[in-house]
């Protein structure tokens, strides 16, 4: 590949972005473009089409939108649909109108139907009714996947999207409201280790299975999408995962392992358990060519080193 190919990586100072930055750098790449959404907001049309016009990136990865758990979804539904809606059609336009060679649009699983088959493969999408509390986002990211496939059968463009489980890793955000188990386990438990719990209760059963993946793994996949394939051969979208999965009180324990804390895990049956399985069918990918790498004991490691190397900055 040509190193000094001109990559904009759009919410470089992400979870999924500052992963995609370090491997890129790491593979040798010297041209990548970062801009903080105060310096570029990717809502306004016309800074995006002047930021595209002045620049014209070779690649872009956009990995940049409003992202939250469960309680931010059902607060500020608007700011979910509308915000990411600005954002992607923003980029995506610009991208085929400024001449980009190869987007990589960032979507989730929760795009997926509430009630899809598992493992969830891609064939499923739009087959049945979505989770309500997330529908806004997730029907802001299908849009975003149908505008990729729509330039790319309209106009010949080869802009690319994938579809990742939960995430984890550097750049994570431990604040309480970002409402995403792994990070959250990672705080309780940490703060429980600090103040001397004995004990600390987690909700539900304990039973429902989920899937997690290093963000450090998913930009890997990201990357050698880029490089090595085009559009018609991922198809409309390609999962990313893991193709493991774990029970929540097993995450629980290992959590509790990494950081060190040695306590009682009670549960709380009283609270949801959401849905028993949910994990992404990985054949695809794994057709393509692409395996991840990092188990989930490094990997918890790996973000727990930046957990605590970053403290105070990440609670806020
Ligand atoms: N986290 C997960 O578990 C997960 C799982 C599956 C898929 N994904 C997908 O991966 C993508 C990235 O998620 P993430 O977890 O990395 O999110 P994140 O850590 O919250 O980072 C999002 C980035 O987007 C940027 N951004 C937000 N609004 C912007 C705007 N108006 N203009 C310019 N930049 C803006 C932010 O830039 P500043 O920092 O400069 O404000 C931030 O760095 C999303 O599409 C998400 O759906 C995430």
């Amino acid at each position: 590949m040509d190193k000094n190919l001109k990559i904009f990586v759009a919410g470089h100072r992400g979870l999924v972005g500052s992963a995609l930055v370090r491997n890129l750098e790491s593979k040798g790449y010297k041209n990548i473009i970062k801009k903080t959404s105060s310096e570029l907001d990717l809502t306004d049309t016309l800074k995006v089409f002047e930021f595209f016009e002045t620049e014209k990136p070779d690649w872009v990865f956009l990995a940049a939108a409003k992202v939250g758990g469960i309680h931010a979804n059902s607060t500020y539904p608007v700011d979910f649909m509308l915000t990411n809606l600005k954002i992607q059609n923003n980029v995506i336009e610009a991208s085929h109108k400024f001449g980009v060679k190869k987007l990589m649009f960032l979507g989730s699983s929760c795009i997926y139907p509430k009630n899809a088959p598992q493992p969830m493969k891609e064939e499923c999408l739009l087959t049945s009714e979505l989770e309500p509390t997330n529908e806004p986002y997730a029907l802001a990211k299908i849009s975003g996947i149908c505008l990729c496939d729509a330039y790319n059968r309209q106009y010949g463009t080869d802009f690319m999207a994938v579809m990742p489980c939960n995430l984890y890793g550097i750049s994570d955000s431990y604040h309480n409201e970002n409402g995403h188990v792994l990070p959250m386990f990672i705080r309780r438990f940490h703060e429980a280790k600090l103040e001397g719990k004995k004990e600390v209760t987690i909700w539900g059963s304990g039973t429902p299975r989920r899937e997690f993946m290093i963000s450090d793994d998913l930009a890997d996949a990201c990357v050698f999408l880029m490089e090595t394939k085009t559009a018609k051969e991922v198809g409309k979208f390609v999962n990313v995962g893991t193709g493991v999965d774990l029970t929540i009180m097993e995450l629980a324990q290992m959590v509790a392992k990494t950081v060190g804390w040695e306590g009682e895990i009670k549960l709380d049956p009283t609270k949801p358990d959401g849905t028993m399985k949910k994990m992404v069918d990985v054949t695809r990918l794994k057709n393509l060519g692409w395996e991840a790498k990092i188990t989930l004991e490094e990997g918890l490691k790996i973000a727990y080193d930046d957990f605590l190397n970053n403290e105070n900055t990440r609670l806020n």
